[in-house]
């Protein structure tokens, strides 16, 4: 048997396709029935515009943002202010910060000692498929070990450039200790020029 779906193919990567991505993905949401979207949002922006298209459209989606950890742009400082955290947690998502599964303490050895590590290579390999792609896998990693998603179910996640959303996808989610179980399902779209637009 096989299905026929299609992918949006964005010209370049960026923030410039947010509103795009999100509808793909609510749209996909509802054509194979899950129930879970796992979203990158380091400020909020995304998670918002999310959730307000989804209480728009009405629908019953389980909503899991993902931030960037404390300290990751410098010591002590969180991207996404509390005022933020709680109007999402009130809208009805869950919002996660933590260890990011792609970097960790291997950041922390390269940039100490130099060199290049297992877990930094496999991130930089999925970058090769956009940046949105590797961030993708790697929120679904941190929202599956921070207990938010089922491993067993499909879940949609969205990434993006730095800021914003330009990838979707749909993807069969694994703990970091099964890494290699992690199943890319479908894509639902991307962008084919990968680099970063200067803002
Ligand atoms: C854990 C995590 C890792 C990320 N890694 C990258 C990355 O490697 N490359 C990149 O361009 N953006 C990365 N991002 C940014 C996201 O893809 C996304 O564009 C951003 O979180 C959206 O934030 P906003 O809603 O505040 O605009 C990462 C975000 C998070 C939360």
């Amino acid at each position: 048997m096989s299905i026929k779906r299609s992918i949006v193919y964005f010209e370049r990567a960026g923030v410039q396709n947010t509103e795009e991505t999100l509808k793909l993905s609510v749209e996909r949401a509802q054509e194979l029935n899950i129930r879970d979207i796992v979203v990158a949002s380091s400020y909020g922006d995304t998670a918002k515009k999310l959730l307000k298209l989804i209480q728009k459209e009405n629908l019953n989606l389980n909503v899991i943002v993902v931030s960037y950890h404390q300290g990751f742009h410098g010591e002590d400082i969180i991207t996404m202010g509390q005022e933020t955290m709680e109007l999402l947690r009130n809208k009805g998502a869950k919002v996660f910060m933590g260890p990011h599964a792609l970097s960790g303490v291997e950041r922390a050895i390269s940039n100490k000692f130099g060199g290049a590590y297992p877990v930094e290579i496999i991130a930089h390999t999925l970058r090769t498929f956009g940046h949105g792609l590797k961030v993708c896998y790697e929120i679904v990693l941190m929202a599956a070990d921070a207990g938010l998603i089922k491993t067993k179910n499909e879940v949609i996640a969205i990434g993006g450039r730095s800021r914003g959303a330009d990838t979707s996808v749909v993807i069969k989610p694994a703990n970091l200790n099964n890494f290699f179980n992690m199943e890319l399902r479908e894509i639902i779209c991307m962008p084919r020029d990968k680099r970063k637009i200067e803002q």
